[in-house]
């Protein structure tokens, strides 16, 4: 209880006041910043719908590595685009992959740089999308499951941290823990991106490495955006197949998700900052609509709302905008 004579302001005086009373603080340890990566040489080319974002080669790699570290950024969560798509997506698996010589080169030279990995197959799947289809139309589930369990070895081989299933095929958390388990690789964890909508804000992304649908949409596996509920359902399921980190995507517009995810689950939470969210605000800003400082409260409210890691393109602004 409060006394009906208490004056908030009190607490609001000065900086240090404020400092001492804060709830929630950003600290870059609980950040993990995306890198495309793509074959070739001597590339690193500005993704034009993310300005600041880059896909590289790899050759490029270890520099960008290098500056993470500098800044005290030590997670990155990787994502590949390969040369030649295919029926199969095959570049997903292939151990000469694009992601796979990323997270050897990571782990080689950098061993202390956590290395997550996305798993899916739509940007290496000619028709953009994340599993297989019958002539029906319908998901070919077992399928895709065992791609999908190729793909998370491959990269659990390659010397991989920790693995980010993004599909949103079902029972796929279960079925890569026991592939990973399988073959040697308990000590690889899996971070499930659980509660993965069908959103309009990940047009960016698609645009870098031209994974947009060729037919189609995803809205038979991905989440309708009207649902809250079935998000902690999704949860629930990953949760039970053996999934180490649950993650909301996107952030910003679901930070209902994400606190309701917080007051149910007792295990780490990420929120991702998908490449829409990230082109908003920095379109914003750059076009002097919006002061930077609003790049921090975007990420501070996703800590408020309850997540413990922050996925966001804004990973190096953050270190500047840290310190002021
Ligand atoms: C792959 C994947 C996507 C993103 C992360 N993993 C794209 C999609 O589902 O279409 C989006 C990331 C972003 O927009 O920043 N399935
Ligand atoms: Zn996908």
């Amino acid at each position: 209880m409060i006394a009906r004579n208490n004056r908030p302001t009190r607490l609001r005086t000065n900086t240090a006041m404020r400092g001492l009373v804060r709830e929630n603080r950003l600290s870059l340890d609980g950040i993990m910043y995306p890198l495309f990566l793509v074959e070739g040489e001597q590339i690193k080319k500005e993704i034009s719908s993310m300005k600041g974002q880059y896909v590289m080669s790899l050759d490029m790699l270890a520099g960008e590595i290098q500056e993470l570290m500098a800044l005290g950024i030590r997670s990155v969560l990787l994502f590949g685009e390969p040369d030649s798509k295919d029926e199969a997506g095959s570049g997903a698996y292939d151990e000469q992959g694009i992601v796979q010589k990323g997270i050897r080169l990571i782990k080689e030279r950098f061993p202390e740089v956590l290395v997550a990995a996305d798993v899916c197959l739509c940007q290496y799947k000619a028709d953009g999308h994340c599993c297989f289809f019958d002539e029906a139309g319908r998901i070919r589930r077992m399928k895709t499951l065992e791609t999908l369990n190729q793909v998370a070895l491959s990269q659990a081989k390659a010397g991989v941290d920790m693995v980010a299933p993004s599909d949103m095929m079902d029972g796929r958390v279960g079925s890569i823990r026991e592939s990973l388990d399988e073959n040697g690789f308990e000590h690889v964890s899996i971070m499930a991106y659980s509660a993965k909508y069908a959103s309009n804000m990940y047009g960016p992304f698609r645009d870098a490495v031209h994974s947009a649908p060729t037919f189609g949409d995803r809205k038979s596996y991905q989440m309708d955006y009207a649902n809250g509920r079935e998000a902690m359902k999704e949860m629930e399921l990953d949760l039970l197949e053996g999934a180490d980190i649950l993650m909301v995507k996107p952030a910003g517009f679901y930070q209902d998700i994400i606190r309701t995810a917080r007051d149910h689950f007792d295990v780490p939470l990420a929120a991702y900052q998908v490449s829409g969210e990230y082109a908003m605000l920095k379109n914003a800003v750059d076009a002097g609509l919006l002061n930077k400082r609003a790049i921090l409260e975007s990420l501070m409210a996703l800590k408020r709302s309850g997540a413990d890691i922050l996925i966001t393109y804004f990973a190096k602004e953050l270190k500047e905008l840290l310190g002021e």
